[in-house]
């Protein structure tokens, strides 16, 4: 039968969040019932809200979240009832073309469950990527848990679900930092201190970190970037360019999403580096560069789409360095929220006072 829990829906365009009841199915076939402990604020859910990913309200909220598997449906193998797991917005088919050449983190064919949650009324709710946690509990596709080690704190696992994957993962996955490179990241909000770690971890030995707001360089400073460039005051291409030898640095990260900061990441990268865009534009921004440059200046120019991570690798691989204490992940949680505050911890967001607000249920 189904439950009723409590979930945070964005019922219109630009309308302010509600705490709703909401209808949870028991899990069909390959689905799956978990019990949230904890989920992240990201940007991708205020951009739901106002109505710049679909018009397919009302949205039931949160996609970076942890929690207990509470029940499976019929052939489910992956996870069983009490594991601790994360939730991924790209469970793999293993069947498109991406699967079955050995690339399932650029499968075409991922999946979410079947099956809807409703409001009361019967209303169909879209749930945030396919996941909707700001929830006490919410129905997923099994193959969308991964689990991890248990003794994890629920609020910095969730984190990975979506923007310090990411990060982390243009890094080390899309740009292939290695020991001894000079990397550059440009916008140091969530996903930009994350690839400033994911650097750190593979062993960068120059990590610039570059932002408008001084706040965030001090918080890059503390995640491991040896040198911050303020672009507000500072020309940033200089700036990255003196501190390797006019060269540029190997790896520029792209972590804002706009043409004139992506033309930066461009220019402060040397000849044969890469660059790795992992801000998301939106649908009316363009791009010009000299296109004797683009073929001049040589190299990789990648986009990064969730870090190019494949959860069942990263997931509990990136849970057991942050356990042993290579990586910091508790870093990313600014502070812990109730369900009810979620509206508030968007303008919180919005003012770039926080990396993360996580809603513990
Ligand atoms: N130059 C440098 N930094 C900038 C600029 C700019 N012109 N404009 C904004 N920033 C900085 C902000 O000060 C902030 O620190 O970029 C950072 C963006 O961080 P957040 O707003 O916290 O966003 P985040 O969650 O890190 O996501 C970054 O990736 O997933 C996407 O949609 C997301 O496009 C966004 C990007
Ligand atoms: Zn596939
Ligand atoms: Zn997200």
């Amino acid at each position: 039968m189904a439950q009723e829990v409590r979930g945070v829906v964005a019922p219109g365009k630009n309308e302010p969040v509600r705490l709703e009841t909401i209808l949870v199915p028991d899990p069909g076939p390959g689905e799956a019932v978990v019990k949230i402990q904890a989920c992240g604020v990201c940007h991708t859910d205020l951009h739901y809200k106002q109505g710049g990913i679909t018009d397919e309200f009302p949205f039931l909220l949160g996609h970076e979240a942890a929690g207990v598997v509470e029940s499976v449906g019929d052939g489910v193998t992956d996870v069983a009832p009490g594991d601790f797991v994360i939730l991924n917005w790209r469970a793999v088919c293993g069947a498109c073309r991406a699967c079955l050449r050995g690339r399932p983190q650029y499968c075409f064919d991922t999946h979410n469950a079947r099956q809807k949650m409703t409001l009361k009324d019967g209303t169909e709710l879209t749930p945030a990527l396919g996941i909707g946690a700001f929830a006490d509990k919410t129905l997923v596709a099994s193959g969308q848990c991964t689990k991890v080690d248990p003794e994890v704190s629920p609020a910095v696992a969730g984190l990975l679900g979506c923007g310090v994957m990411a990060g982390i993962g243009a890094a080390i996955n899309t740009g292939g930092v290695g020991r001894g490179d000079s990397v550059a990241v440009i916008g140091c909000g969530g996903v930009g201190n994350a690839a400033v770690v994911g650097a750190r971890l593979a062993g960068a030995s120059r990590i610039v970190a570059v932002d408008i707001d001084d706040r965030k360089l001090d918080t890059a400073k503390s995640m491991g970037a040896t040198h911050t460039v303020n672009s507000r005051t500072t020309d940033p291409v200089e700036v990255i360019r003196e501190l390797t030898g006019g060269f540029g640095a190997d790896v520029v990260i792209e972590a804002v999403g706009r043409p004139e900061t992506y033309r930066q990441a461009f220019y402060a990268r040397d000849l044969a580096g890469t660059v790795v865009l992992v801000g998301v534009p939106t649908p009316e921004m363009t791009l010009e560069l000299p296109l004797l440059d683009v073929f001049g200046r040589g190299g990789a120019l990648k986009s990064s789409w969730y870090g190019d991570c494949l959860p069942s690798r990263d997931f509990p691989m990136l849970i057991d360095l942050h356990q042993q204490g290579r990586i910091d992940l508790g870093a990313f949680v600014t502070e812990t929220i109730g369900i009810g505050d979620v509206e508030q911890a968007f303008t919180r967001m919005h003012a770039g006072d926080v990396l993360r607000s996580v809603v513990v249920l």
